[in-house]
């Protein structure tokens, strides 16, 4: 057990929906699919789309305004920001650089970390070594992705399952009990091409011929990836939980990445939690992959389910592939 004499809190949440909704009667309109199928196999029966001049930095600049109006804060009072996304508006500059801009704050650093959907995860646990190590203050860190852009609308293994959407935190150092309490995260390189976007970067540079061959769009190996989403979410939530000293009975709620519900149900199960325990808001958004652990925790607040004391487990699983999970006391 990992016992921490400080840590990092969640000062205030924002999150940012696109207006447009895509239902599933909508899809069975696009490609050979229906509500029936999408809805036992995945949970989902509605999705949010960015219109086509929104980009990632868009959404999340929302959603950041959100968490500083709530936070009482103004740009100024935020010494970095970190973006998770896998949409990022350019290669270059980073996603962060351009919420900066958006923001109208300057000089303080900015850059993006990828991670899959398990990017907000892996972006709590960098930002916490750097607030502990005094190296920043307060962070922006903002989940975004616009997966409608690199999604193929002809297929409908896939296209079904993504939607849009934006969360951001507040992140500064608790001077309570409560907080980031433990953390588990890993990754295998090896499985990365069961969920990639090939086309676009170095290894296969946009030529006619790779969007000849849709390479600038998600391809996953749904199956596969289902196997080893359940496994890992299960066993680093049990492993966060571990790291924390505490027990799977002393969990009050669990956050999963939002990606299945029949992945949701089985992480819920491994932790004996029954169902209102389990936030699961997938019918209403689809996967946002980065932006489904932020909007899931807001929409838990706002609900005022969450009282000081308790604990809630968040996990995630993602490309690369990559899991992490983080045990927190509310
Ligand atoms: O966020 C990152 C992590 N991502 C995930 O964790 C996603 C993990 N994977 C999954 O959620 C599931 O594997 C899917 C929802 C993607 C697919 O569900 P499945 O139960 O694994 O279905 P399947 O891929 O085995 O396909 C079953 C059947 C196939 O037909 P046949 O070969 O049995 O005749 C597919 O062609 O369903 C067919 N199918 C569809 N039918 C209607 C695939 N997509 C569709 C569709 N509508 N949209």
């Amino acid at each position: 057990m990992v016992k921490k004499d400080r840590k990092i809190k969640i000062r205030s949440t924002g999150i940012y929906l696109p207006e447009k909704v895509l239902t599933n009667a909508d899809l069975e309109k696009m490609v050979e699919t229906s509500d029936e199928w999408i809805t036992t196999r995945t949970g989902i029966k509605e999705r949010r789309l960015a219109s086509p001049d929104q980009a990632s930095s868009d959404l999340g600049v929302e959603a950041a305004k959100m968490a500083l109006k709530r936070a009482k804060l103004t740009p100024e009072d935020i010494d970095l920001i970190l973006v998770a996304t896998n949409t990022p508006d350019t290669i270059f500059p980073s996603t962060a650089c351009w919420i900066q801009k958006k923001l109208g704050v300057k000089e303080i650093p900015a850059f993006d970390l990828q991670a899959g959907c398990t990017g907000m995860l892996y972006g709590l646990i960098v930002s916490e070594g750097l607030i502990i190590s005094g190296s920043c203050r307060r962070i922006l860190l903002i989940g975004v992705d616009v997966l409608s852009k690199i999604i193929n609308w002809q297929d409908r293994s896939t296209c079904v399952l993504f939607g849009d959407g934006a969360g951001a935190f507040i992140l500064e150092e608790s001077n309570n009990e409560s907080g980031l309490l433990s953390h588990f995260w890993g990754a295998d390189g090896s499985l990365g091409e069961l969920l990639i976007l090939p086309g676009g970067g170095t290894l296969h540079p946009t030529t006619e011929q790779t969007v000849k061959d849709k390479l600038q769009y998600l391809q996953m190996k749904g199956n596969d990836v289902f196997k080893h989403a359940v496994k890992r979410m299960g066993e680093s939530a049990i492993e966060a939980l571990k790291r924390a000293g505490l027990d799977k009975s002393q969990v009050d709620y669990l956050i999963p990445h939002q990606a299945n519900l029949r992945i949701i149900d089985a992480t819920g199960e491994r932790l004996n939690l029954p169902k209102d325990k389990v936030m699961a808001n997938i019918a209403k958004y689809g996967n946002m992959s980065v932006a489904t652990i932020p909007v899931a925790l807001h929409e838990l607040i706002e609900a005022g389910k969450l009282h000081p004391g308790q604990i809630i487990v968040l996990v995630a699983f993602g490309a690369g592939f990559t899991w992490a999970s983080a045990v927190y006391r509310w």
